[in-house]
């Protein structure tokens, strides 16, 4: 079979190592003659899988002292929800930038729970740009940000400096690039681009920062509650916690995140300089504000997407396919899409404009 380029917005391409692993575990798992998922989540196997995990989060992250990690489900979206259950006393205001599609849906759901005092925004120009140069009123009781806007193509190449605590949603660059966790009262992300499969939702959140709402939280919805119970309250998503764990092990394997940071910068400049230097191809985006992990652009000429998809496809370039909310491309290169498959795509661009030229 032939290898394909998978540039997938998520869910999106993990290791071939990690599948092969993880495929081999769904039949026997740790010479058990027993599935991964037909073992109990109580089992001491499965709970050195969820610790494995976590401390994998901590060490690649270094997570300063006091926080906590958790596996939850409900994704990003209900973490939405979560974060204004368990940091927004009701009726209180919270501040929120809107970068896009996921900010939007943020602070609609903190709008259940108190107020979203929507303190930047570039919706104008249909998010294309990351706002700058905003005030953060001192009397709410947090800001909340999307670090990179997987639809649009946008990323924060500087984090917001603010005295009220921060939240971030980080679905799309986690474990992507080095963070600083300790700048944040918390920090979540949906495992399915840089870590495993749909399924399951990491938080990392400074426990001093919970309880102090008042609010009456759904059990399921109380962060206390899964700290509690060490992310096992109810059943957890065995199998995507168990692939996230094995990417995370692959990630340590081969340097961690300065590793992967300096693969995935080389690969964003590899695309953007092409996108810049041919003259059939325009980015969508501010240039200062380019995502590393999803790169969007248009054809200059709408008249050659035809021809145009017909030559990255025989190239077997999957994915590039861009939001029906912008068009055009969106190459998405998270953490397992290797250079030379940016090559491939950057190979097409080239060859696509000599045909034209
Ligand atoms: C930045 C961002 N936030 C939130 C979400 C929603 O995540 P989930 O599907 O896990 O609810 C996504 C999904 O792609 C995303 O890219």
């Amino acid at each position: 079979m032939s290898k394909v380029h998978n540039f997938s917005a998520g869910p999106c391409i993990l290791p071939q190592e990690v599948l092969k692993e993880a495929s081999e575990s769904v039949i026997n798992f740790n010479n058990l003659n027993l599935s991964l998922i037909e073992i109990s989540h109580r089992s001491k196997d499965f709970i050195e899988v969820m610790e494995n995990a976590r401390s994998l989060v901590k060490e690649l992250l270094n997570v300063p002292e006091g926080y906590q990690v958790l596996f939850l489900q409900g994704g990003a979206s209900l973490g939405f929800l979560k974060t204004a259950y368990n940091f927004l006393p009701k009726g209180e205001t919270a501040a929120y930038i809107n970068t896009g599609a996921w900010s939007t849906k943020a602070i609609e759901e903190a709008n259940k729970v108190g107020n979203a005092n929507v303190i930047a925004s570039s919706e104008d120009k249909n998010f294309n740009y990351i706002p700058k140069g905003f005030g953060i009123p001192s009397d709410t009781k947090y800001l909340h940000f999307t670090s990179n806007n997987t639809i649009f193509g946008t990323q924060f190449k500087r984090y917001p400096v603010s005295r009220i605590p921060m939240i971030c949603d980080m679905s799309s660059d986690i474990f992507s690039q080095e963070i600083e966790v300790g700048k944040f009262d918390m920090i979540y992300a949906g495992a399915q681009k840089n870590m495993g499969p749909a399924g399951t939702t990491l938080f990392i959140v400074k426990e001093s920062a919970l309880g102090k709402t008042g609010n009456e939280i759904p059990t399921m919805l109380d962060l206390q509650t899964h700290i509690k119970k060490e992310s096992m309250f109810n059943t957890p998503p065995v199998f995507p916690i168990y692939v996230s764990m094995l990417t995370l092990q692959w990630l340590k394997k081969n340097g961690g995140v300065p590793w992967i940071q300096k693969i995935n910068e080389d690969k964003a400049n590899l695309l953007y300089s092409e996108i810049d230097r041919n003259g059939l191809f325009k980015g969508v985006t501010a240039t200062e504000d380019r995502s590393n992990m999803n790169a969007t652009f248009v054809l200059e000429n709408e008249d050659l997407k035809e021809e145009f998809n017909q030559m990255w496809k025989d190239a077997n370039i999957s994915g590039i396919n861009g939001h029906r909310s912008v068009g055009g491309y969106r190459a998405s290169m998270y953490n397992a899409l290797p250079l030379e498959s940016v090559q491939a795509l950057v190979d097409v661009m080239k060859e696509f404009e000599r045909t034209k030229g």
